[in-house]
């Protein structure tokens, strides 16, 4: 009789293959996860183009890109709009913002279903950004300042007045210091409207991401 064909015979126990065939390995699992986000990202695509505004979830680059710009503050809220599968939670997270300080705000139901399963240990809120500040009003510590609000929020997609208006809620929320971090697929545009409110403190394009993006970081200057 032949010998099982192995394709390839040197990989470590536990990466594709489990040990003793004890159910499925990391890789496997993690790739399970991030098909089925994939494929409920595409869903809510579907039904609702114009609120995803992306066609794949954000990149680990993106994510990495966005993260740079957490608080120095380690006791400060971070807020994050539209998280969409968590693509950018799990990068605010790596880079070791702890998970109590993370609340994030998505509109969709299932999205937020699937972040709650994902972060267990994080806030998730179903709701619009758009009552950012009543939101971190009642799901936040009293008098907790909130160092950054990092956004993926397809804001190209909404109108001047909507986004006009987000970018004050934000200005009123973040402590003086604070950044919005916003990506967009615009690469040429570096401003969004009510974003003249703030100093615009950096703007570099990810390039490794469907599509590539542009990070704007927009600093709250003193009150
Ligand atoms: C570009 S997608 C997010 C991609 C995300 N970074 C990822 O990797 O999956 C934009 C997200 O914003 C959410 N969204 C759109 N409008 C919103 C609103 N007004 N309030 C909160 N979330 C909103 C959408 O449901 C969607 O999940």
């Amino acid at each position: 009789m032949s010998a099982p064909c192995r394709i390839y015979p040197d990989l470590p126990q536990g990466l594709f293959n489990s040990p003793n065939n004890a159910g499925p390995s990391l890789v496997t699992k993690k790739l399970r996860r991030d098909l089925s986000a994939t494929a409920l990202f595409l869903q809510e695509w579907m039904r609702r183009p114009g609120q995803i505004g992306a066609v794949a979830p954000s990149s680990r680059q993106l994510g990495k890109a966005m993260a740079r710009w957490l608080p120095e503050n380690r006791d400060d809220l971070v807020v994050e709009l539209g998280p969409g599968t968590g693509s950018i939670t799990a990068a605010l997270l790596e880079h070791g913002l702890p998970h109590g300080n993370l609340l994030a705000i998505e509109m969709s139901q299932p999205l937020s279903e699937l972040l709650r399963k994902r972060f267990p240990r994080i806030g998730v809120v179903t709701g619009d950004a758009l009552e950012l500040d009543s939101l971190v009003r009642s799901h936040s510590v009293a008098g907790r300042r909130v160092g950054a609000v990092i956004s993926s929020l397809p804001l190209r997609q909404f109108s001047p007045e909507f986004t006009r208006a987000l970018a004050g809620k934000i200005r009123a929320v973040l402590r003086p210091g604070g950044c919005w971090v916003q990506f967009s697929y615009h690469l040429g545009n570096r401003t969004q409207h009510g974003s003249e409110q703030f100093h615009l403190r950096s703007s570099n394009i990810v390039w490794l991401n469907l599509p590539p993006a542009r990070v704007c970081v927009y600093q709250k200057i003193a009150a």
